[in-house]
């Protein structure tokens, strides 16, 4: 793993597409950018089309002049392989590397992501171009990173074609060895389904009521897939670029994923994350703190990262698109720098007048750079280059763990399901957003994840857990910790496979609960707990076998019967919490549970987010003013967005980010 940062300062940039502008427009861009302080940007991440323009015929021209331009006034460049984007005369050649969704119909020509991991002519043509690329731009020096395709697995993560199915075979036989221990393995006895022959091996096409474990493992085997995509690419420009890291932008939210990131992250030199807030989502300031929350923890040593992409303003693909609020886009970009990202980098540099995204705004939007994008773009490069002493510094170590897993995330999603209505990323999303507003810092980590140094671990929905992982989950009581586990955790093994005995299987003895049947709400239907608190979609018939009561049900079937507990452990405590809380319920418990495991809010809260950043014995305060109040925070040193010297008290205007560099 080559680790050095692809930049000096503080990254900030973001894609271009000098392809969809005639020459005079990159002058202009490149003077742009350096007036902003642009010092990075990604380019060819789409341009296949416009650099192999028909088989084996290959166009460099505009990509020499983009890129000594840019390197001439300073700009270095990501570069990208421009993979995901097959173009139209390699699908009319070959229309099979199209991928086929699970309806059996193949994707049509004419979008991007029109390839499929698995298929052998895609591969090849798409190392060809890669191969072609490096041995060109290898040695440039304006060349610090490379970008293996784009978001991969995004429009194409479940390709159902024959070649796919018939890796899916190979894949099962070197994982499981024998059709034996498949037949077991997946449970093939139940409706009769056992496998006498490899090539039967079905995959989960259709609408059918496939095996879970089934699906499970094709989950598993696509994102292999995708990654054994990426590795191949990667190879191939090591060979040329032994020392420039090496990247591909991860796609990290509160949501199940396409592929596995944090078994991927292993594989890139920099952790590279493009995060884009939902226009209806009310709290997009934690869905930011969550997705960085999680790239931290997913990102060796905790740090740095890279935010690849975000956008300025408006997206394109929601069914109401609306701009950023003024402030929105200087708040977001350090959002993601407080909590651990050495650059903001967006999509994209000029917003394109033509195409499918042509209502995406850019750094240069539509309106030009007399505008409000414009004015705030100007004005974070500014403060970005003011804050170029941050990189390389890491986050304050975190107090608290999350558990988040994308095999427990496909597990609790597909198949027959006591409650098909939640999605995977619903519980811890609700957990953080209540630890986020109380200010205090999470790292939201994969449950292999090393628990040693967390006071408290959340266990939120884990359907799915191996028994190391749930051993480690364990040791964190018996250490003195606190863990809260939720309602449809450990409910079945690393095989999907129910554990029986009584729910959550793999929790039960840590917690001294046993859970019989489970009673999920109707989408309209509230339950209460006898404490006052409400639920929602979930509730439990238990027994605590060797737990204190904390809430017993109130009402409905289960009035009477024990909703939460709490069981002392060695010196430290492990609950559980067998219903859906309701935000504000939840918030107060989480307020007990933090008081039980002795972490006291650092500061903030209430919409002002503090997170200190350090390095070599100095540290960073970031202030993070998301209301429309002023707000106060403790704090002496320089303010590096105003230049201030701070004494005692920072004041952060509403909707605006102080920076502190403290004073020993
Ligand atoms: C990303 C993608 C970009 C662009 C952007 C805005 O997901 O990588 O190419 O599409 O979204 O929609």
């Amino acid at each position: 793993m080559t680790t050095h940062w692809p930049t000096s300062a503080l990254g900030f940039g973001g894609d271009y597409n000098p392809e969809q502008w005639p020459p005079e427009v990159w002058e202009e861009d490149v003077r742009l950018m350096t007036e902003v302080g642009v010092n990075i940007v990604t380019i060819g991440v789409f341009s296949w089309g416009a650099l192999e323009v028909a088989d084996g015929v290959f166009e460099w021209t505009w990509l020499d002049r983009v890129i000594d331009l840019l390197h001439r006034n300073g700009i270095s460049v990501d570069l990208a392989t421009p993979t995901a984007s097959p173009p139209l005369w390699l699908h009319a050649a070959h229309p099979e590397i199209l991928p086929v969704q699970a309806d059996m119909t193949r994707r049509r020509p004419g979008a991007r992501d029109g390839w499929c991991a698995n298929s052998a002519t895609f591969r090849r043509y798409a190392l060809r171009i890669t191969k072609a690329l490096a041995e060109r731009y290898a040695a440039h020096p304006a060349v610090v990173l490379w970008h293996v395709s784009n978001e991969i697995g995004g429009g194409n993560g479940r390709c159902h074609c024959d070649e796919s199915l018939a890796a899916f075979r190979v894949w099962l036989r070197e994982r499981y060895g024998s059709l034996d221990n498949l037949n077991r393995a997946w449970g093939t006895a139940f409706w009769g389904l056992y496998l006498t022959d490899w090539d039967h091996v079905p995959a989960p096409r259709g609408g059918e009521a496939h095996n879970p474990a089934l699906m499970l493992d094709y989950d598993r085997f696509c994102s292999d897939s995708l990654l054994d995509h990426y590795r191949a690419e990667r190879d191939v420009i090591r060979e040329f670029a032994p020392t420039t890291p090496i990247t591909t932008n991860f796609m990290v939210g509160p949501h199940q994923d396409i592929v596995d990131y944090p078994r991927w992250a292993e594989h890139v030199d920099v952790v590279a994350n493009d995060h884009y807030t939902i226009p209806s989502d009310p709290l997009s300031a934690q869905d930011i703190a969550f997705s960085a929350d999680r790239v931290r923890g997913m990102t060796p040593g905790r740090g740095p990262w890279l935010l690849m992409e975000h956008s300025v303003s408006s997206h394109a693909w929601h069914t109401v698109n609306r701009a950023k609020a003024p402030r929105e886009l200087v708040r977001d970009s350090l959002g993601h720098i407080a909590r651990g990202a050495d650059g903001a980098l967006f999509f994209q540099w000029r917003a394109s007048l033509r195409g499918a995204e042509q209502f995406l705004q850019g750094m240069v939007s539509h309106a030009g750079t007399d505008s409000k994008i414009g004015r705030e773009v100007r004005e974070l490069g500014a403060v970005l280059g003011r804050l170029a002493e941050v990189r390389g510094s890491t986050v304050e170590p975190a107090r608290v763990a999350l558990l988040f897993d994308d095999e427990a995330g496909w597990a609790f999603s597909r198949g027959l399901k006591p409650h098909k209505g939640i999605d995977y990323g619903d519980e811890p999303r609700t957990w953080h957003r209540a630890l986020w507003t109380r200010n205090v810092l999470v790292d939201v980590v994969a449950p292999s994840a090393d628990l040693t140094t967390y006071d408290l671990v959340i266990v939120p929905t884990l359907f799915l857990v191996d028994d190391e992982s749930a051993a480690r989950v364990a040791d964190v009581a018996q250490r003195g910790g606190v863990v809260v586990v939720t309602w449809m955790s450990g409910i079945v093994d690393h095989e999907n496979a129910v554990r029986p005995g009584g729910y959550p299987g793999a929790f039960r003895d840590l917690l001294g609960v046993r859970s019989e049947e489970f009673y999920p709400l109707q989408p309209d239907e509230h339950g209460r707990l006898d404490s006052g608190a409400t639920f929602h979609s979930w509730s439990e018939l238990m027994d605590a076998t060797d737990a204190e009561v904390v809430a017993r049900y109130a009402e409905g079937p289960l009035a009477g019967g024990p909703a939460v507990t709490r069981r002392a452990v060695g010196s430290g405590a492990a609950y559980y919490v067998s219903c859906a809380l309701e935000p504000a319920s939840l918030d107060e418990f989480v307020g007990q549970v933090l008081d039980d495991a002795g972490i006291e809010p650092s500061g903030g809260g209430a919409g002002l987010d503090v997170v200190r950043r350090e390095k070599n014995g100095t540290t960073w305060i970031f202030a993070l003013n998301h209301g429309e109040q002023e707000r106060r925070v403790a704090a002496t040193g320089v303010e590096l967005v105003t230049g201030e010297t701070i004494d005692h008290e920072l004041v952060v205007p509403a909707r605006e980010v102080r920076v502190v560099r403290e004073s020993r």
